[in-house]
């Protein structure tokens, strides 16, 4: 496949993105990067520093420190997983928690935190072969992105599938307290002033509720022939 095009999947809160790019990315060897990873971190960090109370976020301080955090990604061969790092520092457990889950629609509304955020995303994918996945990918990010995507799921399918992974992972949560914050998020994403979740006019909509991921794999793939077919590349 062509190697410089730019995909981008975004969508409601645990619908699938991730697993999607990220399959997509190994079967045809491009760049895969989670841009909610790169909120959840600022989130952790903030969290830390005891610059969240309640819903508020102490912007001040947090505009003040915010050059400090430094964000990366590793490919783990053993584990055989993409991992996120604040500054050196392996994170990528802890930023799915359910406390950071919690809070990260707070921090992600604050605009220096986006436009700080979308800056770290264009730089990764300067050589292009990237799929990203978010909120804001196909409107703000990359509007001219070569595939755009947009996910959702019933919000039951979608607390039941997060509910089961985090089980797997240990923690002890209930499938109530995932889904009213699945439907909180969405509704701070779709609701703030900052670049809002919404579809980009020109993305294609993906329901996954009844699809497998192999399924929902064979279905982006589809799509990756079409644009093929009416690009210029192709
Ligand atoms: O995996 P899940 O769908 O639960 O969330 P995520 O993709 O890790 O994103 C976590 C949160 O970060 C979202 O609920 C948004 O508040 C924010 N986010 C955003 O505002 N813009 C993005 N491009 C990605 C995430
Ligand atoms: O990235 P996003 O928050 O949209 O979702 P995800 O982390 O890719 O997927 C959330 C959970 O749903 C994971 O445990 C996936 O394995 C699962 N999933 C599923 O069961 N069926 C699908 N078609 C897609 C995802």
């Amino acid at each position: 496949p062509d190697k410089n095009l730019i995909i981008a999947i975004d969508g409601h809160s645990s619908c699938g993105k991730s697993t999607v790019a990220k399959d997509l990315a190994k079967k045809i060897n491009y760049t895969y990067i989670d841009s909610g990873a790169m909120y959840r971190v600022v989130t952790l960090f903030a969290m830390r520093n005891g610059l969240i109370l309640e819903d508020k976020v102490d912007e001040n301080k947090l505009a003040h420190f915010i050059d400090q955090i430094s964000i990366s990604f590793r490919y783990n061969e053993s584990k055989q997983r993409h991992e996120t790092y604040m500054n050196d520092e392996l994170v990528e457990d802890e930023i799915r928690n359910m406390e950071v889950s919690d809070k990260v629609s707070f921090i992600a509304k604050i605009k220096f935190v986006r436009e700080k955020m979308v800056t770290l995303q264009r730089d990764l994918s300067k050589s292009g072969g990237v799929i990203m996945d978010g909120r804001d990918i196909g409107t703000v990010v990359f509007p001219n992105a070569d595939l755009k995507i947009f996910m959702t799921a019933d919000v039951e399918v979608r607390a039941i599938r997060r509910y089961k992974e985090l089980k797997e992972k240990g923690e002890d949560i209930s499938l109530e307290a995932i889904r009213e914050n699945v439907k909180k998020r969405d509704f701070i994403d779709e609701n703030r002033e900052e670049s809002p979740l919404r579809k980009a006019e020109d993305a294609i909509i993906l329901n996954n509720s009844q699809l497998s991921p192999e399924e929902q794999l064979d279905w982006i793939i589809e799509r990756m022939k079409e644009i093929k077919k009416t690009s210029k590349l192709g």
